[in-house]
């Protein structure tokens, strides 16, 4: 094997390391679990090199180089790839505690919404907040999802409402992909959350305000355009209106579909082709087989139900019908107020029935897939080093330790976080010195 170039980064000493692919597996209904034991991992910038045994560390050649690599030793702990957060309502300002309270005095989520609370009353105070304050804001947010082991976030708009806040929202959103220390941000514009107070008399202009003015004028810079289908929000036609001239104009779709009703927006997501459909709580047999057939990633949001007490998704269900599934926090005022993607896989697999494997699956490769990136969710020469380190020596403990943080630390492109410690222990195996 010719020599690899200078590594910038290896992990040893690591007690199991998920790849979430390969040989060496754990298998599971929804894909294989690769786990190398006693393990190392090599990167270069924000690539991994080499990866496996760490006995076979020793025989890898490194062209050598003036800078040596930074050294973490993992203490025989675990490692997987970063975790991938693939909903949330990142950037908003205010909070929703009050609403919080009432609904557990006996209000419906709707009927707080009928009032003028809910996602208006966010926007209301989103509208008020500077970029300066929703971006300070939206840091915090971000070390959180960081320190519980996330390393890729998507980020919605549709706490702004109009085309200035929405652009705002945006950009705060557009302003992370440029931090390379926090995790990276996806942005998805959601315009399409609520209709207005000021549209409520003609939500029609809404509809051709999101879909002809500001969908065309945000092409680019958002990834991902996604709408909320559902009977307080936007009708399966609207949806569909907005979404196939997001489609024309580049944008990946989502749907926040068949959450509080059965809206049909899961077979609309399944016939314009979006990458996702999010929530599913409501969904039926059919939706589930037009999503499967369509290859459309299911995300399920179960802190969602944890905070509204409504059930949790049937994620066997969905892996019954072939849905590859997905996990997420929805992080947001109202429905989730949650950083935590560790919970959703501890309630992933309490309440809806999925194995560890499939969890752990669902918060990496299919929440890649959830987002259309190809380069992470899973560890191989050539993808992203974004890994989250871990405080078990046996992956087994996530998912039944909960309510705590089990990660210490997490590399985002090949750049740790907390930053290691020198070491200075390394000696390249030159290819001449071999
Ligand atoms: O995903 N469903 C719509 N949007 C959010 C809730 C937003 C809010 O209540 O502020 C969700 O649950
Ligand atoms: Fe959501």
């Amino acid at each position: 094997m010719p020599a690899l170039p200078p590594p910038t980064l290896v992990i040893r000493n690591i007690g199991e390391l998920l790849t979430m692919n390969g040989e060496r597996t754990i298998p599971s209904a929804t894909g294989s679990v690769g786990i190398i034991s006693e393990a190392a991992l090599v990167a270069r910038g924000e690539r991994i090199i080499w990866l496996g045994p760490m006995a076979q560390l020793d025989e890898i050649a490194f062209e050598s180089s003036e800078t040596p690599p930074q050294i973490i030793d993992a203490g025989g702990k675990v490692v997987t790839p970063g975790l991938i957060d693939a909903h949330t309502h990142l950037v908003f300002a205010g909070d929703r505690a009050g609403e919080f309270q009432q609904r557990h005095a006996g209000a419906s989520y709707e009927e707080i919404q009928a009032r003028g609370g809910g996602i208006a009353s966010t926007m209301r105070a989103t509208r008020a907040a500077s970029y300066g304050e929703l971006v300070a804001l939206a840091r915090e947010r971000l070390r959180s999802m960081r320190a519980h082991g996330t390393t890729t976030v998507e980020a919605k708009t549709g706490y702004g409402l109009d085309r200035e806040s929405e652009e705002r929202l945006l950009t705060v959103a557009v302003h992370f992909a440029a931090e390379t220390d926090l995790p990276q941000v996806v942005p998805t514009f959601l315009g399409a959350h609520v209709v207005p107070p000021e549209f409520r008399a003609d939500r029609a202009a809404y509809v051709r305000a999101v879909r002809d003015e500001w969908l065309p004028a945000f092409a680019g810079r958002a990834a991902f355009c996604d709408v909320f289908c559902e009977r307080s929000a936007f009708s399966l036609d609207e949806t569909r209106s907005i979404l196939s001239t997001a489609r024309r104009l580049g944008y990946h779709l989502k749907l926040h579909a068949e959450q509080l009703s059965r809206s049909g927006g899961a077979a609309l997501a399944a016939e314009l082709g979006a990458t996702s459909a999010d929530h599913l709580d409501c969904a039926g047999d059919a939706d589930l087989d037009h999503l499967a057939a369509a290859g459309v990633v299911g995300v399920l949001l179960p802190g969602c139900s944890l905070t509204l007490n409504t059930p949790y998704p049937d994620a066997r269900r969905l892996i019954a019908h072939g849905v590859r599934v997905a996990l997420a926090t929805d992080f947001n005022p109202g429905t989730c107020y949650c950083e935590n993607l560790q919970m959703m896989v501890a309630l992933g697999i309490a309440h809806m029935g999925l194995t560890l494997p499939e969890a752990l699956l669902a918060v990496t490769r299919h929440a890649a897939a959830a987002l259309a990136l190809a380069d992470r969710g899973t560890l191989a020469p050539g993808l992203r080093c974004d890994l989250a380190l871990w405080d078990i020596p046996r992956h087994d403990a996530i998912g039944y330790h909960f309510g705590v943080n089990l990660v210490t630390g997490v590399v985002i492109g090949g750049r740790p976080h907390p930053p290691a410690p020198p070491v200075s222990s390394w000696e390249p195996c030159a290819p001449s010195s071999r």
